[in-house]
């Protein structure tokens, strides 16, 4: 770490001085196998060891079916490992992982709702106003290129369009992690 503006401060002092932050997210060991009908096991993953620490940027790169999806459900406890350990900001997962946002692989988004409405449930547990909504979506939709598409239906967008919905969906909560399938 620079210290430019304080010439006496030095990287090894400031080490020892504070304990390293816990990783945003820290995979350790982890097995998943899921059960099939007829009593069979499938061993999606095997012995992940993976620690993104806040402010980095991981790309899982690997081969259909190699266990990304797996790993990133994992990541936000939505499905529990047969073994190993969840660890999110120094803390064993359980449920949920409410700290990260999740924008999934398959479309997510509600096909009766229109973009709008998309994106404006996703501060309805927060208890934003219903005004504050609607200026916050229309808001996060033009960020993402959607100012003109804010009344349209999820099957009247483009497959792109849809995934940009969906990303307007997750950012406007603002999550300390994002985990993008
Ligand atoms: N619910 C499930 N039940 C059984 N097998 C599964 C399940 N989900 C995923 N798998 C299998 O686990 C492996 C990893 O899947 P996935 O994580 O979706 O792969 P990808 O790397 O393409 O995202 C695949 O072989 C898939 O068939
Ligand atoms: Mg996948």
């Amino acid at each position: 770490m620079a210290l430019p503006d304080h010439p006496h401060a030095s990287a090894g002092a400031s080490a020892l001085s504070q304990p390293a932050a816990a990783p945003a997210v820290a995979l350790g060991g982890l097995d998943i196998t899921f059960h099939l009908e007829g009593g069979q096991r499938y061993q999606a993953v095997t012995g992940i060891d993976l620690s993104v620490t806040a402010g980095e940027f991981v790309s899982v790169v690997g081969p259909t079916g190699c266990g990304k999806s797996t790993l990133l459900n994992a990541a936000a406890g939505l499905l529990t490992p047969s073994s190993g350990t969840v660890t999110i900001f120094g803390e064993a997962l359980s449920g949920l992982n409410r700290r990260a946002g999740y924008l999934f692989q398959a479309d997510a988004l509600m096909p009766w709702k229109t973009a709008l409405d998309n994106v404006k449930v996703a501060l309805e547990p927060m208890g934003v106003s219903d005004a504050e909504a609607d200026k916050r979506a229309r808001d996060w939709l033009a960020r993402v290129g959607l100012r003109a598409f804010v009344d349209r239906y999820p099957h009247m967008l483009s497959g792109g369009q849809r995934k940009r919905v969906a990303l307007a969906q997750v950012l406007i909560r603002n999550p300390e992690i994002l985990l993008m399938d």
